[in-house]
């Protein structure tokens, strides 16, 4: 019998947060919070994924997950040349600003999404997610065999019926409100508005598949509504970025204490610049410039930009950097992941949540 939802003591989901934010110490407080965090695969090799799963069962935590971004088909991967080089020459200034160089176009693989299935897979992982797409169906079959519950996340109704016929265990919906990469199927699909609350009434009215809603979430009444309206449980990630236990770079951490401050004018766009795929951010400068060039063509763009990335946190620069937030931010608090997960679901059931 595959791990389930209902067996949780909060139903409070700490979100896989890849390029930094997600550490072992934060799946493990998430964890022990009475919750269920995710470990993030992507952008890492076998070595680590598989250290970071031995980390946090020998801390004694049973109960977490792991997610993948799921690949195009190559047959169907875009690559658009001519958007690229536009693009390598846009960012060449802010790479010579920088001191570095802009890499080489990387060719397209597949090989980091399998490598993570494969450790997953072996290492047993309780649950295991996927965004951008669909596992296939012999890797749903691999995961059901050493019991792991499929998740996939989800931005529409049609992709939520899909994963379902495909097999998957959980539904993680994802609203337009949400931190960080939307989870379309295709690279240059402009993501869907529709609110979390239509999308989640629409696909729990559709399908019995347990569902994890997440997108903006930021307090107690949050909370309340999204399980009211019948999601089993709720993500959270944005919430988490500011905890001890997060990664979060310091000016990533400065940009948004700044972003929560009364009266910041600071505010969230939907941004291709850094990764070529939709992804929610606070605003800055490389988004300002450049987000109106960026083509649709991930994971490429991702590691064009990485060295102007990399050399703005070392320099402390957050005009450089991905700062993915959620429409919540404001919420996001520089206190321990065990106090916003408790303080939490406490204002959620004084909000009437079942508990
Ligand atoms: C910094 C950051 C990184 C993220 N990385 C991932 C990821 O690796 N995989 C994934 O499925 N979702 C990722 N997400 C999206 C989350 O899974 C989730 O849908 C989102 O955080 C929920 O919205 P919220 O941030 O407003 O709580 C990321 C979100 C943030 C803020």
């Amino acid at each position: 019998m595959s791990a389930q939802l209902r067996d949780l003591p909060v139903p409070l989901v700490g979100a896989p947060m890849a390029g930094g934010p997600t550490t072992d110490d934060l799946v493990v407080a998430v964890g022990e919070a009475g919750g269920l965090g995710f470990l993030a695969t992507a952008y890492r090799s076998a070595e680590q994924i598989r250290a970071s799963i031995d980390a946090v069962r020998e801390r004694g935590v049973r109960r977490f997950g792991a997610n993948l971004f799921v690949p195009d088909a190559p047959g169907a991967h875009e690559t658009d040349p001519a958007g690229v080089a536009r693009y390598i020459e846009a960012l060449t200034p802010w790479a010579q600003a920088a001191g570095v160089t802009v890499p080489e176009v990387p060719s397209f693989s597949t090989a980091e999404y399998t490598t993570a299935l494969d450790v997953v897979v072996d290492r047993r992982v309780p649950w295991v997610s996927f965004t951008f797409g669909l596992p296939g169906p012999d890797e749903v079959a691999r995961l059901h065999e050493v019991d792991a519950a499929v998740v996939v996340t989800v931005t529409t109704v049609a992709d939520a019926h899909a994963a379902v016929e495909r097999g998957a265990d959980i539904l993680w919906v994802q609203g337009p409100a949400a931190g960080g990469h939307r989870s379309t199927f295709t690279v240059a699909q402009t993501p869907p508005e529709e609110s979390l609350d239509h999308l989640l009434r629409a696909i729990v009215d559709s399908v019995e598949t347990p569902v994890i809603a997440a997108g903006g979430v930021a307090d107690g009444s949050d909370v309340a509504q999204l399980l009211g309206l019948g999601a089993r449980a709720v993500g959270i990630g944005t919430l988490l970025l500011r905890t001890p236990e997060a990664g979060t770079s310091a000016p990533y951490r400065r940009a948004l204490a700044a972003a929560t401050e009364p009266g910041s004018p600071a505010h969230t766009v939907l941004t291709r610049a850094f990764s070529g795929r939709p992804a929610r951010g606070l605003a800055n400068r490389f988004h300002h410039e450049l987000g109106h060039l960026a083509p649709s063509v991930f994971p490429e763009l991702n590691t064009l930009t990485g060295p102007i990335r990399r050399a703005a946190t070392a320099a402390d620069d957050a005009e450089a950097i991905t700062l993915w937030a959620g429409e919540g931010f404001a919420a996001a608090r520089a206190v321990p992941t065990a106090t916003v997960i408790a303080d939490l679901w406490r204002a959620a059931l004084d909000h009437g949540a079942a508990g």
